[in-house]
């Protein structure tokens, strides 16, 4: 496991864009070849995706041969614009899910991130490590956190969401999770100082083989001391992953 500390949350953001910026551009991702990119929703990876969009104009990076696979969607009969959660058989909307993930040869590298309860994607405390893409009742601390999208108002927010399983997650070839702010502090510390534990869904991923959290000071809190200095004292080796950052113009 990497786990890489940044001060605050827009060098955090930063960070993450310039490292999927070049797991993409080192994949050379061709008609033939498409790299597989999962995402997720919620305001943590919004300042990654603004760097990324800045890439993508200055001509570093092409989306073209990426395909991208979103971690969760809330089942909300009143959106039209949400697909997957209107579909009218939602298990046969998440099999689907999966095969086409499956089609397009696995996930390459799967971005997540995670609430304050230590779930990832959508999967809630108590969810299967094992799991895979279904239908998911939503947690009350999930929908008190999430209300802020629905102008506060709970009864708007969606009690159900279709969401990749833990273990759709952990098929990827490898896995980033950003965790910011110090609300995200005590899901940190489960996740990487104590056991893999399904009531903190991300502590799974301490068996994944190739998994790099990225998070910045405020996240580090409830860690212990020993941790952080451990952590910081790699990062001019984690720096090298995104220093230089590549471009397309001169990998092709
Ligand atoms: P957030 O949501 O990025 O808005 O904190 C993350 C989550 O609940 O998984």
């Amino acid at each position: 496991m990497r786990l890489v500390i940044l001060d605050n949350y827009d060098l955090a953001s930063e960070w993450a864009a310039k490292y999927i910026c070049n797991c993409i551009v080192k994949f050379k991702p061709r008609q033939d070849r498409y790299f597989s990119l999962g995402l997720p929703t919620g305001s943590t990876p919004l300042g990654c995706y603004k760097k990324l969009i800045e890439y993508h104009k200055s001509g570093n990076l092409s989306f073209k041969y990426v395909k991208t696979f979103n971690m969760d969607e809330y089942v909300d009969p009143n959106n039209a614009h949400i697909l997957d959660g209107n579909a009218e058989d939602l298990q046969a909307e998440c099999d689907a899910f999966e095969e086409k993930i499956k089609e397009a040869g696995g996930i390459d590298l799967f971005v997540g991130g995670i609430g304050p309860d230590g779930h990832i994607a959508f999967n809630e405390p108590g969810s299967s490590l094992v799991s895979r893409t279904r239908l998911k009742t939503l947690a009350m601390d999930t929908i008190l956190a999430n209300a802020k999208y629905f102008d506060g108002d709970l009864s708007k927010v969606p009690t159900m969401a279709l969401t990749v399983g833990v273990g759709t997650v952990m098929d990827a070839r490898e896995v980033m999770i950003l965790i910011t702010g110090a609300h995200k502090a005590f899901a940190l510390y489960k996740a990487i100082e104590e056991g893999v534990n399904h009531m903190w869904t991300v502590s799974a991923f301490q068996q994944h083989p190739r998994t790099i959290f990225v998070c910045d000071e405020d996240a580090t809190l409830e860690l212990r001391v020993k941790t952080v200095k451990y952590f910081k004292g790699l990062m001019r080796v984690h720096n090298k992953l995104v220093d230089p950052l590549y471009s397309m113009t001169e990998e092709n």
